[in-house]
């Protein structure tokens, strides 16, 4: 535990997971909302090929954090469901969409896929808090793709509509499985390290794909 995270939490007893959570992130998404594959996505000369380059990387991100949230589940009792929260059928329904054939999309590399581990139940609660985090900006990037590119849920904006209406359904309810952990400072101290690596997860496969991608690009 380091000495900063120690000293927030005797201070901040009263405080639960989900805001240390988000105090202990804000800087994460911040920065990955500056990412070029995601900054220029509410733009409206967003190019089409960022936006296939992103839901490959998606792709991949979500079949990794699927498969150690899945593998966690299944070992353990836990009083959380996510067989109806898999995101990554809608990723696939986009990538079909636009034809781009995901046997050819660049694996993850072995840093990647070695940086996420899910061993506790505070692990389990960081990462879903960013998975399910990430359908929060979706209603509004959704909209903003509506509006410029004409996607729709059938039409290359699956992934990004998700849960649509009932987006705010399915965050309150992961909202009040973390705040069973408030209280348990190991296991939020567990959460927090897993949100914060799960962001930087993120921002180290979309800069990968970047490089890839556009670096013969000017
Ligand atoms: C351009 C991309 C993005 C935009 C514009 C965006 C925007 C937003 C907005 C507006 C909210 C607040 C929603 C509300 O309070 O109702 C939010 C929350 C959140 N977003 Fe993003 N987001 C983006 C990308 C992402 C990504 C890629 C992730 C995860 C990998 C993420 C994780 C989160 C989390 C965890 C929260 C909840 C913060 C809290 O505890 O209140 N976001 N985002």
């Amino acid at each position: 535990m380091t000495s900063s995270f120690k000293s927030s939490q005797d201070k901040n007893k009263d405080l639960t997971l989900r805001t240390l959570l988000r105090d202990a992130t804000h800087h994460h998404h911040v920065q990955l909302n500056r990412h070029l594959l995601l900054e220029e996505l509410m733009q409206p000369n967003y190019p089409l090929s960022h936006y296939h380059t992103l839901l490959g990387a998606y792709y991949q991100l979500y079949a990794l954090l699927e498969e150690r949230i899945n593998l966690f589940l299944k070992g353990h009792s836990v009083a959380f469901d996510y067989s109806e929260r898999c995101k990554l059928s809608w990723l696939i329904k986009d990538l079909d969409f636009f034809q781009i054939d995901i046997l050819t999309l660049h694996p993850l590399s072995q840093t990647a896929t070695d940086f996420l581990k899910i061993e506790t139940i505070g692990h389990l609660v960081g990462v879903l808090y960013v998975v399910e985090g990430s359908t929060l900006g979706g209603q509004m990037i959704s909209q903003v793709l509506a509006k410029n590119h004409n996607f729709t849920h059938a039409a290359g904006s699956c992934f990004f509509i998700g849960y649509g209406e009932k987006t705010m359904t399915f965050w309150q309810q992961l909202i009040a499985f973390s705040d069973t952990l408030s209280g348990d400072n190991h296991e939020c101290q567990a959460a927090v390290e897993a949100a914060c690596q799960t962001f930087q997860l993120f921002n180290q496969v979309l800069d990968d794909v970047a490089h890839q991608n556009y670096t013969t690009v000017s």
